[in-house]
């Protein structure tokens, strides 16, 4: 695997951004958390080949950028299919903040199972790459791998124990079997392809060590409300139904759903899930659901714009017009609180 970013300082120096304090925001709807043990009895499977040498190069042309009403999109992703989001400072706020947001509702924990010492650990999508950062520095023995198809949003100083690379999580994972105690899978239900998730799953399995852990975090773009007056007339729920037309046949937006499921088919045992409401404001009574949801504010707004903007206009082909009309409508459902959205 080719390690672009870290090993070539002109590229880092291109794209590295000062990381400006975290600003407290917020996200969508509910989320589920999922992780399994792969074989309850079976030893550990001692590995011998270091997890680099496991994986296929990849070459510059995953930095070359386009550009759709404003935004940065990463070429290889558009052209592709691959992924409909964008790359720039602006998503890199967002994942800051939905970062920060998963924190708050986490507890600080960054990974749920009961592993001690890991030795080695895969992130599939790592993004900005704040929670292998974490994990990295938190297990200073233990060597943390990203992948991701876009090296751009990289942290700017990075732990000796910490690799991010460039690969594509759509294409068979080539890493030894048995290599990783852990892997994490957050947030790509916009990455993996719709007919990929069986197959992604079996290949996590198998990247996995007998008796070591994958862990799953999905969120599920289908906003409701607690009291039920949101109608299927309101811009969040026509956003909402929107969103996933618009990604029919290419990526599963419902995955979050689907997890545990996917997960016991693929041979995971010891299965485990949760769903969890996610505010999009500060309208809960309880007051640590309150602050979630405070926190939360922000990744909402940002994300009924990131997302949207470029399936809406070209795969559904709605004028950019009345794409801004409703997501300046959705954004002020979202933010009041008589609706209680989550
Ligand atoms: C929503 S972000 C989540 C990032 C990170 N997992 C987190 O929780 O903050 C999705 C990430 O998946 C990456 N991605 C999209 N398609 C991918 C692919 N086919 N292979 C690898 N990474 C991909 C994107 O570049 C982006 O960084």
């Amino acid at each position: 695997m080719e390690c672009l970013l870290p090993d070539d300082p002109v590229l880092r120096d291109l794209f590295r951004r000062v990381l400006s304090d975290l600003v407290v925001p917020n996200s969508p709807l509910g989320f589920i958390t999922i992780w399994q043990n792969r074989n309850r009895t079976a030893e550990d499977i001692k590995m011998t080949t270091h997890a680099e040498e496991g994986t296929a190069a990849l070459d510059t042309t995953f930095l070359e950028t386009t550009i759709y009403h404003n935004r940065v999109f990463q070429s290889y992703a558009i052209d592709n299919l691959a992924y409909l989001v964008p790359i720039d400072e602006e998503e890199e706020e967002r994942l800051h903040i939905m970062h920060n947001v998963f924190r708050m509702i986490f507890e600080g924990r960054l990974i749920f199972a009961p592993i001690d010492r890991p030795r080695r650990i895969l992130d599939l999508g790592h993004g900005t790459g704040s929670w292998a950062l974490e994990v990295a520095e938190l297990h200073g023995r233990c060597e943390v791998i990203g992948i991701d198809i876009c090296p751009t949003m990289q942290p700017q100083e990075m732990p000796a124990n910490l690799y991010l690379q460039v690969d594509d999580v759509n294409r068979r994972f080539s890493f030894n079997p048995h290599h990783f105690d852990l892997v994490q899978s957050r947030m790509m239900a916009g990455a993996v392809h719709t007919n990929r998730w069986a197959q992604y799953m079996r290949d996590m399995l198998r990247v996995t060590r007998p008796g070591g852990w994958c862990q799953m975090i999905e969120l599920y773009h289908n906003f409701q409300s607690d009291n039920g007056t949101l109608t299927p007339d309101h811009a969040l729920s026509q956003w909402s139904a929107r969103y996933i037309e618009s990604m029919e046949g290419l990526k599963d937006l419902r995955a979050a759903t689907r997890l545990p499921n996917l997960m016991r088919e693929a041979g995971f045992v010891d299965v485990e899930s949760r769903m969890i409401p996610l505010p999009t404001c500060a309208w809960s009574s309880e007051q640590r659901d309150s602050e979630i949801g405070a926190a939360n504010r922000e990744n909402v707004q940002r994300l009924l714009n990131t997302l949207a903007i470029f399936p809406f206009t070209e795969r559904l082909n709605i004028p950019i017009q009345d794409v801004h009309l409703l997501i300046a409508q959705a954004r002020l459902e979202a933010d009041n609180p008589a609706f209680k959205v989550s």
